[in-house]
C-alpha cells in the first residue's frame, strides 16, 4: 500500500513540474513608461517588451487586454483630458506558453490653458519625405500674439526653440521627432504663456530608388513622340500602383496624367511598361508610385538611380523628346515670308504700279496656297492618333 502511494505521489509531483515546465509558463509582461501621474496637455506612453516572439495588446478604458484588444505598434499619445487606465498583455506568438499577467498605469491628462499644435499629416511611418505643416488649434490660431515655435530632434529644446512659418520636410531617413509648443506673448512686463510641448514621432524609411530606367529601341536617347519606350522598374512592391505624370507639381491625385494613362497595378517584382505617347513633347514625366505598404501615403515620385554612380540618385523625371527627325527638320526650316516687298513709290505709272500690285496679290495667294497644301499635305502624312498605348510586360 505505502508503495502505491508513493508511486502516485511521484506521478503526481512529476505532472505538476512537468505541467510548470511546459504547459503554464507565462511570457514576461510589457513594461508601461511613464510612471503613474498627473500630466499636462498631452503625454506619450510607451511599452517595452519583456519577451521577443510575443505581441502586446492594450486597452485604455479599463477592459482587460486579450488577444483582441489594440495590438501595440509603437508610442501613442493622449490628448483628450481625462483619467486612463492603460493596461497591457503580453500574448505569446507561437508555442504553448501562456499570456504575461496584465499591466497597469494610471495616467490624468489635465486640459492646458494653451492648447498645444497639431500637426499634419498625422505622425508615423512615410517613404522617402514627409512635409509636416503645425496648426494651431481654432481657439488661438486668430491671437496674435501666439506662435508656433519647433525644435527638430533636439532633446532639452532650450532655448533652441524656432518659430514656425513654413512647412517642415523631413526627408532623412530614420526617426524624427518635431517637438511644438505654442506661445502667447503676454503684455508689456508680463511673461509669456506657453503650453506644454507635444512631440510628433516621424520615421522615414528609405526613399524609393527603383532604378527606373526608360530604354527605347528607336530613339536616340530619351523616350520620343511616336516611339514605343519602356520603364523598368527594380524591385517595387507587388501591388503598388504605378502612374505617369506630367504636372509640374509632380505626382498630385489623377491629374495631369501622361495622356491616356492610367494607374496601373504593379504583378511583378521586374517590371517593365511599354508606353507610346502621340501627343506633344513632355519635358517632365514623373514615375509615381503608391505602395501597398503605405496606403495612406498619397503618390511619390520614384528618382532614377544615375547609371554612372553607384548611389547617385537621378533626376525624379524622364523627358519625351519632340518627334520624329524629319517633321523637325521641316519645323525648324525658315518660314516662307512670301516675296520681299520691291519699293514702288518712285514708279510714275500708276496703271504699271496697279497692275504690280494685283501681280503681287495673286503671288502671295499663290504661295499662301501652295504653303497651306503642302502643311495640310505634310500634317496628313505624319497624322499619328492621340493615345497612348500601355502594355503590361510581365518580364
Ligand atoms: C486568442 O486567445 C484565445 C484563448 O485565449 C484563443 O483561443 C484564440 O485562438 C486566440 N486568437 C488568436 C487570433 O490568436
Ligand atoms: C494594477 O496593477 C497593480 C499591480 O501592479 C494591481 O495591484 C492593481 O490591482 C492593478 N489595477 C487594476 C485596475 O488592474
Ligand atoms: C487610411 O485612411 C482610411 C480612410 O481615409 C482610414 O480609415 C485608415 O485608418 C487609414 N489607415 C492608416 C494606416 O492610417
Amino acid at each position: 500500500m505505502p508503495s502505491t502511494i508513493a508511486v502516485a505521489a511521484v506521478m503526481l509531483l512529476s505532472a505538476v513540474v512537468y505541467s510548470q515546465s511546459v504547459g503554464d509558463v507565462a511570457v514576461s509582461a510589457p513594461d508601461i513608461y511613464p510612471p503613474d501621474g498627473t500630466f499636462t496637455g498631452e503625454l506619450e506612453v510607451k511599452f517595452v517588451a519583456n519577451q521577443p516572439h510575443a505581441n502586446i495588446y492594450w486597452t485604455k478604458n479599463g477592459d482587460v487586454p486579450t488577444n483582441a484588444s489594440r495590438l501595440y505598434e509603437g508610442p501613442f499619445t493622449l490628448f483628450e483630458p481625462g483619467t486612463y487606465l492603460i493596461q497591457a498583455i503580453a500574448v505569446p506568438k507561437t508555442g504553448n506558453l501562456e499570456n504575461s499577467v496584465v499591466r497597469n498605469r494610471t495616467y490624468t491628462i489635465l486640459k492646458s490653458e494653451v492648447p498645444i499644435p497639431t500637426v499634419s499629416p498625422a505622425k508615423g511611418k512615410y517613404r522617402g519625405q514627409v512635409v509636416a505643416q503645425l496648426l494651431a488649434p481654432a481657439e488661438v490660431s486668430s491671437n496674435p500674439n501666439a506662435k508656433i515655435q519647433f525644435v527638430i530632434d533636439v532633446d532639452d529644446p532650450g532655448n533652441t526653440w524656432q518659430t514656425y512659418t513654413a512647412p517642415i520636410v523631413l526627408d532623412t531617413p530614420g526617426e524624427h521627432i518635431i517637438k511644438s509648443r505654442i506661445v502667447i506673448s503676454g503684455a508689456e512686463g508680463k511673461s509669456p504663456k506657453i503650453s506644454p510641448t507635444a512631440r510628433y514621432r516621424f520615421e522615414i524609411t528609405s526613399p524609393l530608388v527603383y532604378d527606373v530606367t526608360t530604354e527605347c529601341a528607336k530613339c536616340e536617347k530619351t523616350p520620343t513622340v511616336g516611339q514605343v519606350f519602356t520603364v523598368w522598374l527594380q524591385n517595387p512592391e507587388v501591388n503598388s500602383i504605378m502612374k505617369l505624370t506630367t504636372s509640374s507639381r509632380g505626382c498630385e491625385l489623377d491629374r495631369h496624367m501622361l495622356d491616356d494613362t492610367k494607374p496601373t497595378k504593379i504583378k511583378h517584382r521586374q517590371v517593365a511598361y511599354r508606353f507610346v505617347t502621340y501627343t506633344e513633347p513632355q519635358p517632365k514625366v514623373y514615375v509615381c508610385l503608391q505602395e501597398p505598404s503605405h496606403p495612406n501615403q498619397t503618390f511619390i515620385m520614384v528618382p532614377r538611380r544615375l547609371k554612372s554612380s553607384a548611389q547617385g540618385v537621378g533626376d525624379n523625371y524622364f523627358a519625351i523628346e519632340p518627334a520624329f527627325g524629319a517633321i523637325k527638320k521641316q519645323q525648324t526650316e525658315k518660314p516662307y515670308d512670301g516675296p520681299t516687298h520691291q519699293p514702288f513709290a518712285e514708279r510714275s505709272n500708276f496703271s504699271m504700279a496697279f497692275i504690280l500690285l494685283f501681280a503681287f496679290l495673286v503671288l502671295v495667294l499663290f504661295a499662301t496656297c501652295t504653303t497651306m497644301g503642302r502643311l495640310f499635305k505634310g500634317r496628313q502624312h505624319h497624322r499619328i492618333p492621340r493615345a497612348t498605348v500601355v502594355h503590361d510586360d510581365d518580364a
